[in-house]
């Protein structure tokens, strides 16, 4: 950890602001650690004008206004209106006086608070919104958890540099947040976007399938779902001790192969591999769940194998590139 977040750490206390009357802990509130990998990666420093998306229990605010010092300030943006006046009065009383939290969708940013100095977020947005970059500085960035497919699930931690006006390089790790929404979210467990397929039970986690693939043949997902769930076949990875299966996805989302697919198996995993339009086939990290023909399976070891072949890059050997497109810019993975 560098010294300014350590410090940051020590200052601000993660209780005060995560713990709920009844003693339970905040649901919206993130892990510690990777709370504090993103903000090593941001570098906010004494003076800086700061972007927070997803106040959550208001940790993180307090965290980068300590970081910001009394010079600096953050504008937090929260969603879920009820946990704007919570966060505003643990920051009160926390003693935290260059903070704002206003209740809105973060993908609009605050134009309020521009130009800003850095911006994170605290969820997943599937672009990053024009407007972040709009109203961002010179020599800025952004650390913010993103898409990286148009796939449900398929996202990472992303830093972007951006100056004048563009966003111009990226370094990309495995994470991600809850998807920003602007509407309460009512499933739990069901990705908000891309997903292809569903089935909600009353008891248990949803099951669901993303193929960009079959995403274009009506019915198919639906069809592949169902025997995912009716006549799964369930077998050891075909990966190797000592491989690792986020190195494996690492590549995948750096290659991007048309067969690519993730999907959520109700109670069991959330996974990755290879659907078409006669099977699946997914990994978990120590299983294989086949269903239909043994097409898919052919396809995802094929891909283990161009995967070896390379070297089994991973996350430190991938990079990220920022496109433009309608929504926003879109962040993509490649090998470095
Ligand atoms: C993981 S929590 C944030 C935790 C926060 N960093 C903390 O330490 O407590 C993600 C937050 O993002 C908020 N959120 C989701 N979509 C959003 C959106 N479109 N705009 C702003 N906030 C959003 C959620 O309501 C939630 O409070």
């Amino acid at each position: 950890m560098t010294a300014a977040v350590a410090d940051a750490v020590a200052a601000v206390d993660y209780d005060h602001f995560v713990t709920e009357p009844d003693g339970s802990t905040l649901p919206q509130s993130s892990s510690v650690t990777s709370i504090q990998q993103m903000l090593e990666d941001l570098e906010v420093r004494p003076g800086h004008r700061v972007l927070e998306i997803g106040t959550g229990s208001g940790y993180t605010t307090g965290l980068l206004a300590n970081l910001a010092g009394a010079d600096g300030l953050v504008r937090s943006v929260e969603v879920f209106a009820d946990l704007v006046p919570r966060a505003q009065a643990r920051l009160a009383a926390a003693g935290v006086t260059t903070a704002t939290v206003t209740n809105g969708d973060g993908y609009a940013g605050d134009p309020a608070g521009a130009p800003y100095d850095r911006v994170v977020a605290w969820a997943t947005p599937h672009v990053i919104p024009s407007a972040w970059i709009d109203q961002i500085g010179q020599d800025a960035a952004v650390v913010a958890p993103v898409k990286v497919a148009r796939l449900a699930r398929a996202h990472a931690i992303v830093a972007i540099t951006v100056s004048g006006g563009r966003p111009t390089a990226v370094s990309a790790r495995p994470g991600g947040y809850i998807e920003m929404h602007s509407e309460p979210v009512t499933i739990f467990g069901l990705p908000l976007r891309y997903v292809d397929a569903s089935h909600i039970p009353d008891d248990a986690e949803p099951w669901w399938l993303s193929s960009a693939a079959l995403r274009e043949v009506p019915g198919v997902a639906g069809l592949l779902l169902d025997r995912l769930r009716s006549a799964p076949h369930t077998s050891a990875t075909p990966l190797a001790p000592g491989e690792d299966l986020d190195d494996f996805t690492a590549w995948l989302y750096a290659t991007v192969p048309v067969e690519l697919a993730t999907a959520g198996l109700s109670d069991r995993f959330a996974g990755i591999g290879a659907a078409t339009e006669g099977g699946a086939a997914f990994l978990t990290d120590d299983e294989l769940i086949t269903t239909g023909n043994p097409d898919a399976g052919r396809i995802l070891t094929l891909w283990i194998e161009e995967w070896r072949n390379a070297g089994r890059p991973g996350w430190p050997d991938i990079t990220g590139v920022v496109v433009p497109s309608v929504e926003g810019w879109e962040v993509r993975l490649t090998l470095r």
